[in-house]
C-alpha cells in the first residue's frame, strides 16, 4: 500500500464536508468532490464553521483553521478528485447503483494501490464492490454523525478485501485522531446499527403496547441505563453482572421482546399520516420548531463536551 498523502471524498453533503474536515485537520490534502460547485462552497463554510465552534469549545485552536481549511480543494470532476489520491472515500446518496457506479468509475480512475472505501450506513459493501476488478481494495468506513466529533468509524471487509487494505486504513483512522474497528463479516447495519435499531425495535413495541408513553421510554434510557453506555459496553456489562444472571435474565425475558422482523405497525402509520417528527413537527413527540432546536443543540454541546481530540 502507498504511503497515504492524498485524500479524496466523494459526495460533499452531511457527512461528506465532514470527513473531509477529519483529514484536512490532520494535515493531508484533501479533494472534496460533489456534482455542483455550489454544493461545494456550501461543504467548504460548513467545515469552517464547524473548526469554528470547535476552537471556541477548546478543540484545536483558532490558528489551526487557515492551515486545515488551506489543505481542501474541490472539485466537480471525479477524475479530478480521485486521480492522484491515495485513499478515496465514498459519501455519495445511500443509493446501490450509484455506489457500484462510482466505485467502478475510481476503479480504472484511480491507481490500483489506491484503497476505495464506501462511507455506507447499510448496504453490502460485497453489492458495491460488485461491479469492480479491483475489489481487494474496496472496503467500509462507517462514519458516524457528525464524523469530526464521533470517535468511532466500522471498518468494513467485503468478500474480496485484502487484510493489507485492511490495515493500511485502520492505520489512517488511528492517525487522524478516530477510533476505528474492525467488522469481520459484511452483514446489513454491520455493528453499530444492528444495535442501535435492535433498541429502537423494542422502544417503539413497549410504546405501541401501552406500556409506557415516548417520553418515558426515552426518560428510561437517558436517565437510567444510559449513562453508563459511554463507558460500559454490553457485554462488560454482563461479564459484570455475570454470565449465570444474565442467562437466568434471558431464560426468563427474551421471549417477551419484540422480536418482529417488520417495521412496526405504529411507526409505519405515523409515516402513513406525515408524523415525520422534527421536521413535521409531530413524531412519537410534539416538536415546536424551538424545542426541535433546542434538542440539536443540547446534543452538539453534549458532543462537543465529551469529544478529545
Ligand atoms: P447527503 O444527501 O447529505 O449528501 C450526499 C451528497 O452526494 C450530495 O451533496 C449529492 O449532491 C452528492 N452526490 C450525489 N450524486 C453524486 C455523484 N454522482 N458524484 C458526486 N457527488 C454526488 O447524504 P449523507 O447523509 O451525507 O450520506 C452520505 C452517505 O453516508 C450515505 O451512503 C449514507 O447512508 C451514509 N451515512 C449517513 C449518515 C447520516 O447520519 N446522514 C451516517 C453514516 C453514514
Amino acid at each position: 500500500m502507498p504511503h497515504i498523502k492524498n485524500i479524496a471524498v466523494i459526495g460533499a453533503g452531511l457527512m461528506g464536508h465532514g470527513i473531509a474536515q477529519v483529514f484536512a485537520m490532520y494535515g493531508y490534502s484533501v479533494m472534496l468532490m460533489d456534482l455542483k460547485k455550489e454544493i461545494l462552497s456550501k461543504a467548504v463554510e460548513r467545515i469552517r464553521s464547524n473548526l469554528t465552534l470547535m476552537a471556541e469549545r477548546g478543540i484545536g485552536s483558532r490558528n489551526d483553521i487557515g492551515p486545515a481549511m488551506a489543505k481542501i480543494k474541490t472539485t466537480v470532476n471525479l477524475n479530478e478528485a480521485a486521480s492522484g489520491a491515495h485513499f478515496v472515500v465514498e459519501a455519495v446518496l445511500e443509493d446501490l447503483g450509484l455506489k457500484q457506479k462510482i466505485l467502478k468509475d475510481l476503479d480504472s480512475i484511480s491507481s490500483p494501490e489506491t484503497i476505495l472505501a464506501t462511507n455506507t450506513s447499510v448496504i453490502s459493501i460485497t453489492e458495491i464492490a460488485e461491479k469492480s476488478k479491483g475489489r481487494e481494495r474496496i472496503l467500509g468506513t462507517h462514519f458516524w454523525n457528525p464524523p469530526y466529533l464521533i470517535p468511532l468509524v466500522e471498518v468494513v471487509r467485503g468478500q474480496d478485501t485484502s487484510d493489507a487494505a485492511m490495515d493500511a486504513t485502520f492505520q489512517l483512522l488511528n492517525h487522524v485522531g478516530k477510533h476505528p474497528v474492525r467488522v469481520n463479516k459484511d452483514v446489513p447495519g454491520f455493528v453499530g446499527n444492528r444495535l442501535q435499531h435492535a433498541l429502537w425495535r423494542e422502544a417503539i413495541s413497549i410504546v405501541e403496547h401501552g406500556i409506557a408513553d415516548p417520553a418515558t421510554v426515552d426518560e428510561c434510557v437517558k436517565f437510567g441505563f444510559g449513562l453508563r453506555l459511554p463507558i460500559l459496553g454490553p457485554l462488560e456489562n454482563a461479564d459484570m453482572v455475570g454470565t449465570d444472571l444474565t442467562l437466568a435474565i434471558h431464560d426468563y425475558l427474551l421471549k417477551y421482546l419484540e422480536s418482529s422482523p417488520e417495521a412496526s405497525p405504529l411507526l409505519k402509520k405515523k409515516v402513513e399520516k406525515g408524523d415525520l417528527g422534527f421536521k413535521s413537527g409531530q413524531g412519537f413527540q410534539e416538536w415546536t420548531p424551538e424545542k426541535a432546536q433546542r434538542s440539536r443543540a443540547r446534543l452538539q454541546e453534549y458532543l462537543l463536551k465529551v469529544t478529545q481530540i
